[in-house]
């Protein structure tokens, strides 16, 4: 036999039947940015590499380590991309759509990252990108955080942990850093290797250390809060008023810093302590000065990226009910002309009613058996030209025998659906 062929390690399938889950966090969370003013935007997954090396930094995990990249038949090297942010400013940049302008962008789409797979961390995930132009302010900031509580909110979810830091501007966080780096040198013995190869590179992210030996030698270096620029300290501060007035619960954790180099000012991230170590669902900031990097205009910024595999993830251990997409009614048929059968479930599909017909005949009793397995609440047996029997399948209303005629009334009432599309069509003829 031949060998099947599998999928990428780290790449998952999402099947039908987990895409319900999916599908009802993408509507809440689609529905709750257009109530905000967030129009989407859709990208390519695929970018010149030199994109990601400016944006997120030559000296982070995700640019060294993380990236998919190739060279194309052109000898271009491209890369797919590992977020979106990046790809967003180059859109706004290449479009003339930040200079000057406000925008309220979402996106949506599968990331790539090379990273170790495991539980709520994968090669391909995907994320609901959001980000935010023209505005300096800590109003927006405060927006994009009470969107995300909304959110969750809205998804039922609790037990979710917001932790708040400001990094301050990038010369405020020059002098901090040259601060910090001295303190590690003169404790260059108890560095572990992750921290002295970071301490040339990207100092700051030594703050971030999951090492316990680190953590504790932590507690003693300069803290990053005493070394900010004052504008900083006041946008933070009007932040931290804006959230307490809104009656938004975080914690201020000084060490939270991120893995990207493109922020500056307010960072946040949404915790849980629910999915082991993959405790990031969301997480984001400002990045006031990447526009400028990649060639636009200055043009200030603020967004965060939700990790969808890890929100998904909390809606079923959450127990939330949805809509599993299963048909409402299951068309059966013995006996009956096909075509008279399959006019009959088009009339109630024309009724916004789900119906799904079952192709290609077989017995009564093996038909009902698919009818029960699909899920359905009623099954629809037709076996005479003219009458069909309705049942309910999931509760103890008897069996009721229609004319064809009255079939798409009786069950559209019993399931609330919308009147028949044809009677709306000669309503707006008339
Ligand atoms: P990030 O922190 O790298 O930020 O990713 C955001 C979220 O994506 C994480 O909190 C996590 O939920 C999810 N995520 C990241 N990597 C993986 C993975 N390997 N498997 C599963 N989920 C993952 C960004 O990507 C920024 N672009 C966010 C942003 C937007 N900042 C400003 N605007």
């Amino acid at each position: 036999m031949t060998k099947a062929i599998q999928a990428v390690r780290g790449m998952n399938d999402l099947l039908p039947e987990g895409i319900a889950y999916w599908q009802h966090v993408e509507a809440a969370a689609r529905d709750i940015l257009h109530r905000y003013g967030y129009r989407e935007i859709r990208l390519p997954i695929v970018e010149h590499t030199e994109l990601f090396a400016r944006s997120i930094g030559s000296h982070t995990d995700i640019v060294e380590k993380e990236m998919y990249t190739f060279e194309d038949r052109n000898g271009d090297s491209l890369t797919l991309r590992p977020e979106g942010t990046a790809s967003a400013v180059r859109a706004g940049i290449e479009n003339g759509l930040l200079h000057n302008q406000v925008q309220r962008w979402w996106y949506a789409g599968p990331m790539f990252r090379h990273e170790r797979p495991q539980k709520g961390r994968y090669r391909q995930f995907h994320q609901i990108g959001v980000e935010a132009y023209g505005m300096s302010g800590p109003d927006v900031d405060a927006e994009l955080i009470l969107l995300t509580a909304r959110l969750f909110k809205r998804l039922g979810l609790t037990g979710l942990r917001l932790e708040l830091n400001t990094l301050g501007t990038p010369s405020a966080r020059a002098a901090y850093r040259a601060r910090l780096v001295d303190y590690l040198r003169g404790h260059l013995d108890v560095l572990d290797d992750d921290s002295r190869r970071r301490l040339d590179t990207n100092p700051l992210r030594v703050l971030d250390s999951k090492n316990p030996d680190m953590q504790e030698l932590l507690r003693g270096a300069p803290g990053l809060l005493d070394h900010l620029d004052e504008s900083s300290r006041a946008h933070f501060e009007e932040l931290r008023a804006l959230l307490d007035a809104a009656g938004i619960e975080y914690h201020i954790n000084p060490r939270l810093v991120r893995g990207l180099d493109y922020y500056t000012r307010t960072v946040f991230e949404w915790l849980t302590d629910r999915l082991g170590s993959q405790a990031a669902i969301c997480a984001g900031g400002r990045y006031d000065g990447l526009v400028e990097l990649l060639g636009g205009k200055a043009t200030p910024a603020i967004g965060f990226a939700i990790g969808l595999e890890r929100l998904v993830e909390l809606v079923v251990q959450a127990s939330v009910p949805v809509d599993g997409n299963a048909p409402q009614v299951y068309v059966v048929a013995v006996g009956a002309p096909m075509a008279a059968v399959l006019q009959l479930a088009e009339s109630l599909r024309d009724r916004g009613v789900r119906a799904e017909y079952h192709c290609g005949g077989g017995s009564l009793k093996s038909q009902l058996k698919r009818a029960d397995r699909s899920g359905a609440r009623y099954v629809l047996m037709v076996e005479t030209p003219t009458q069909a029997a309705v049942k309910d399948l999931r509760g103890n209303e008897g069996q009721q025998t229609l004319a064809y005629a009255d079939v798409g009334g009786f069950l559209a009432a019993r399931l609330g659906s919308a009147p028949a599309a044809a009677d709306i069509l000669t309503r707006v003829e008339n």
